[in-house]
């Protein structure tokens, strides 16, 4: 059997690693049966986005790089399918397996399907019902599309069978993503912070980190959050002058974020407050032992919503939705919807402080979901 694997973007990276060691794993006892190729659309492409990556989690460098970059999504979609097709025209693979929601996904199931070749969805059928957000366009059109969908909970599979979706093509398989925490746990705890931070500092910057005070960690990314200027600044008002009175803040800040906080004139200030802690975008297990002791995150991201609420690091989401409904207070987990209002902010930031970690493990989120994928293709 051959199959093609897709990655694009940071997100996938993570959820790629515990899938090809799978695979090597059944190599070995069935004499290389699987002959597997790892494909890199090139859409995250400086390195602490995506090298870091595959040498923190022994991600063996990818077989093909289309060399994507950065674009409009027309343009990055776009491309890749004109390369990706040339890749399926020469290499004929039975199954082509996407990840996620990012514009990789979305571009090489189409292809995919285009040439007649199966496809697999490893996270399929979270929705967020937010048609202004690209992942979801990415996903509806992906799940559409796929032979096998495979689904980190139980709420997704509700959400394929409304839109149609078969019990042959529905598997639940549990969280790949935990796959790679667990997997990962151990490494992470012996990082130290002090020394982490120090390594990750940007440039001309000087880190105090003080061991005795409380941190919070910020991640921001969405364009949503962080394309308006007036959204942007009243966030960094709230943290600078509100946050950072109760503790330190770390923040390994995105590309298009810095951009943004540059040319919005509020970079100057945030590199200036001695709470404020400004880092590149750190390696996974970096931001993993962070977040481990952080007493509160702050973050758009949807993949720190997972992990916070395994860790049960107490969780502000910055959004006014989310597709991972399983991670909120509600499903019992450790996150709180709270928008980009700061209004709403500050009264959930005062409730979430005076909470305890709460780590809850939802059904097969168990680290052994990557085992389910490989099984699910191999008896489709
Ligand atoms: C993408 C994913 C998003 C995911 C996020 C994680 C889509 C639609 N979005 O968004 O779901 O949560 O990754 O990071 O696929 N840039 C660099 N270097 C890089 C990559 C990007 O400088 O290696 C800058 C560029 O200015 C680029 C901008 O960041 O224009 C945004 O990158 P892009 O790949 O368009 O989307 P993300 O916002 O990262």
């Amino acid at each position: 059997m051959k199959i093609i694997s897709v990655v694009g973007a940071r997100p996938n990276f993570m959820k790629i690693a515990p899938f090809i060691k799978e695979i090597q794993a059944y190599n070995k006892i069935h004499n290389n049966t699987i002959e597997h190729i790892l494909v890199h659309t090139g859409q995250h492409y400086d390195d602490r986005m995506s090298k870091a990556f595959f040498e923190a989690l022994e991600i063996p460098e990818a077989d093909i790089n289309l060399g994507i970059g950065s674009g409009t999504h027309a343009e990055q979609v776009g491309n890749t399918m004109m390369a990706f097709e040339k890749v399926l025209k020469t290499e004929k693979p039975d199954w082509v397996v996407v990840l996620g929601d990012v514009n990789a996904t979305l571009a090489c199931s189409v292809t995919a399907k285009k040439e007649h070749i199966k496809v697999c969805h490893i996270e399929a059928g979270l929705r967020s019902r937010d048609m202004k957000m690209p992942e979801e366009i990415n996903r509806l059109v992906t799940d559409r599309l796929s032979d096998l969908l495979l689904t980190p909970d139980t709420l997704s599979i509700e959400n394929l069978k409304e839109e149609g979706a078969t019990d042959k093509q529905v598997a639940f398989v549990g969280n790949i993503m935990i796959d790679t925490l667990e997997a990962n746990r151990d490494k992470a705890r012996l990082l130290q912070i002090p020394q982490l931070l120090k390594v990750n500092k940007l440039e001309g910057q000087e880190v105090y980190f003080d061991e005795k005070l409380n941190y919070g960690l910020v991640t921001l990314h969405r364009p949503s959050n962080v394309d308006d200027k007036e959204v942007l600044e009243a966030l960094v008002r709230f943290l600078l002058d509100e946050v950072c009175q109760d503790m330190q803040l770390i923040w390994p800040v995105h590309p298009r974020t810095k951009k943004n906080l540059q040319s919005f004139g509020l970079w100057e200030e945030m590199e200036q407050h001695p709470r404020m802690i400004l880092q590149y975008p750190l390696g996974y297990h970096e931001l993993l032992r962070l977040n481990m002791d952080a007493s509160i995150m702050l973050t758009d991201s949807g993949g720190l919503q997972e992990e916070c609420t395994i860790l049960g690091t107490p969780c502000l989401t910055l959004r006014w939705n989310t597709e991972r409904p399983i991670t909120l207070k509600e499903h019992g987990g450790a996150s709180v919807l709270v928008g980009n209002n700061v209004g709403r902010i500050r009264e959930e930031y005062q409730v979430i402080l005076k909470e305890d970690r709460k780590p809850i493990r939802p059904e097969l989120w168990d680290g052994m979901t990557a085992g389910r994928c490989l099984t699910a293709i191999l008896n489709y």
